[in-house]
């Protein structure tokens, strides 16, 4: 059992547009994070992701870099960055920052150059292709819709982006554009940050001979999964935790889209040769369609068993797992496998805290944060939304008011509403007019509500963040064994978790009616001491088990 302290935390994710407002001009900003610090303290996190804060002319929200080493015009300056870092030091929260380099965006110095002419020095930082056949390249899709393939006039060839048409791909097999982004790594790591949240970086490698991939019935494009763990994938981690990572005590979590179990554990091997953990999506994609993820399947409870079962053992001491159901790209978990109640977002967070790995908690899920009601597609700011909207629509391949329903539901702007601190104008988010609609629900979840109500969600939050980082049960949390119990039962979620002959049992009841089970032989004859309960009654857990609506319990048993 290795120990470290990347393990042993609890990570919160800021997305800074979104967080506080400091100055009034709507937006989000550092200063508004800084502002917020001794809040997150109180909540007992000790690690912050930021999404991105650099400079960006935002089209997709700071996912889009123009300067790596310099901060968004909106955000602040690079000394209120190193405030903030101080600030956060201070209190013993470390800061973790998003890395995007799978791609920049076109305003970016590299890219200005590379464009310029087929002769430039820096053509190569990016991927160029002649059109073929007066067409595409390839018949590759973005998956912010269209083609991944925009023609250039001025050169007249084509350059690929797998994003949006202002986020072109960098091309890692140019070792000078390895070198440069390890160059500004580095530069980060001597200012003294904590770590970093790598996007998309199971895309860096493209494929071999860049072959049409299948294009599934009902889209337009083939998917973009073709580049996902590519060939050189690895190689290219190991040199850059040769050349960077390896001399820093930061923590490295690699936002690995279409990883499999087999590849999250080159990813993350324990070895660590390359990234300390992945975030794997296979859990939120249990409720996608045949064709895309814009529709309202509701996620099976034996699936989703089944699948976080399969990542909890497979990569058991052979890798590590994050934690999660919510960021910035997820719909709220309270709306996707809860009811929007209280009690069902305790009973998911149960599930989840209880888990092997390292645990993330998004900005306002900790207080129970559900999807907003937009309305119509003109509230929505996130482009995957609105591109998706206009294309399938255009296309005839959906009917508008059907595929609406499916981006309320799904889209990436229900996490992306302002934080909700109070009941004041705007949630206390902002005194001006936030960028994006704030969730008409804040007058009955806040922050300042629940902090002043001893059984709100965010306290809930805080002694689950507590018992894993702080309490006679931390060790076993973090290393201890999983096991599934239940595999089958359509209500109840039950696990043990158990190390040095103690053991621990997780029982949560997802759904609105009362659930009935019996536990298998040889689970345990008493509960000796109970953790946490959501609910105030107790039940009999040997014997006849029956669970109340929602509740969740954490129980040591012998
Ligand atoms: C990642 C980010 C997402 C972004 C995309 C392109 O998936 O999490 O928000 O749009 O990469 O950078
Ligand atoms: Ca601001």
């Amino acid at each position: 059992m290795n120990k470290a302290w990347w393990k042993e935390s609890v990570v919160y994710q800021v997305y800074p547009r979104s967080f506080c407002d400091s100055n009034g001009d709507g937006v989000g900003d550092l200063n508004g994070i800084t502002g917020k610090l001794d809040y997150l303290k109180e909540l007992g996190i000790n690690v912050i992701w930021m999404s991105p804060v650099y400079k960006s002319p935002n089209d997709d929200n700071g996912y889009d870099i123009a300067d790596y080493q310099d901060i968004m015009d909106e955000f602040g300056t690079m000394e209120d960055f190193d405030h903030l870092l101080s600030e956060a030091h201070n209190r013993g929260i470390r800061i973790v920052m998003d890395l995007v380099v799978n791609h920049t965006s076109d305003e970016h110095a590299w890219f200005m150059e590379s464009r310029s002419s087929r002769e430039n020095d820096k053509r190569d930082y990016y991927i160029w292709r002649e059109a073929k056949d007066g067409k595409e390249p390839t018949n590759w899709g973005s998956c912010f819709s269209g083609s991944a393939w925009e023609w250039d006039e001025k050169t007249q060839m084509y350059y690929l982006h797998f994003f949006s048409k202002k986020q072109p791909d960098l091309n890692w097999d140019n070792p000078r554009v390895r070198d440069e982004v390890f160059h500004m790594m580095t530069w980060w790591c001597e200012k003294g940050i904590d770590g970093f949240r790598m996007d998309v970086i199971s895309m860096i490698s493209k494929p071999d001979g860049f072959p049409d991939g299948p294009i599934p019935e009902g889209a337009l494009y083939a998917d973009s999964a073709i580049t996902c763990n590519g060939p050189h994938v690895h190689e290219y981690l190991q040199e850059m935790n040769r050349r960077v990572l390896s001399k820093y005590d930061i923590m490295t979590v690699g936002e690995c889209a279409g990883v499999t179990i087999e590849e999250a554990k080159k990813y993350a091997n324990a070895d660590g040769t390359e990234l300390n953990m992945v975030f794997q999506f296979e859990h939120v994609g249990l409720d996608a369609g045949e064709v895309d993820k814009w529709c309202k399947d509701k996620i099976s409870l034996p699936a989703l068993k089944a699948n976080l079962t399969k990542w909890q053992t497979e990569l058991n001491d052979v890798a590590w797992n994050s934690l999660f159901f919510c960021n910035h790209d997820q719909p709220r978990v309270i709306s996707r496998l809860g009811d929007d109640s209280p009690v069902s977002a305790k009973c998911i967070a149960t599930m989840i805290h209880f888990m092997k790995g390292t645990p993330y908690v998004y900005q306002g899920e900790e207080l129970g944060m559900t999807n907003c009601p937009f309305g119509s597609i003109e509230n929505y700011r996130d482009i995957e939304s609105i591109n998706a909207y206009h294309e399938l629509t255009e296309a005839n391949l959906r009917e508008p008011k059907e595929l609406l329903s499916c981006i309320a539901y799904k889209s990436r702007d229900n996490a992306r509403t302002p934080m909700q601190w109070d009941d004041s104008e705007n949630a206390g988010f902002s005194t001006g007019t936030p960028w994006i609609m704030v969730n008409p629900n804040y007058k009955e979840i806040n922050a300042a509500k629940e902090l002043a109500d001893p059984d709100s969600v965010f306290h809930y939050y805080q002694k689950l963040i507590k018992l894993r980082r702080d309490s006679e049960w931390s060790e076993l949390i973090v290393y201890g064994d999983y096991e599934l119990l239940l595999p089958e039962d359509e209500q109840i979620f039950a696990y043990t978790r158990s190390l040095n002959g103690r053991r621990l049992l997780v029982l949560c009841n997802f759904s609105d009616r009362m659930a009935e089970a019996e536990l298998p032989d040889g689970v345990g004859e008493k509960v000796l001491s109970v953790l946490i309960n959501n609910t105030e009654e107790m039940p009999e857990v040997f014997g006849n088990l029956r669970l109340a609506p929602w509740q969740a319990i954490c129980c040591e048993i012998a």
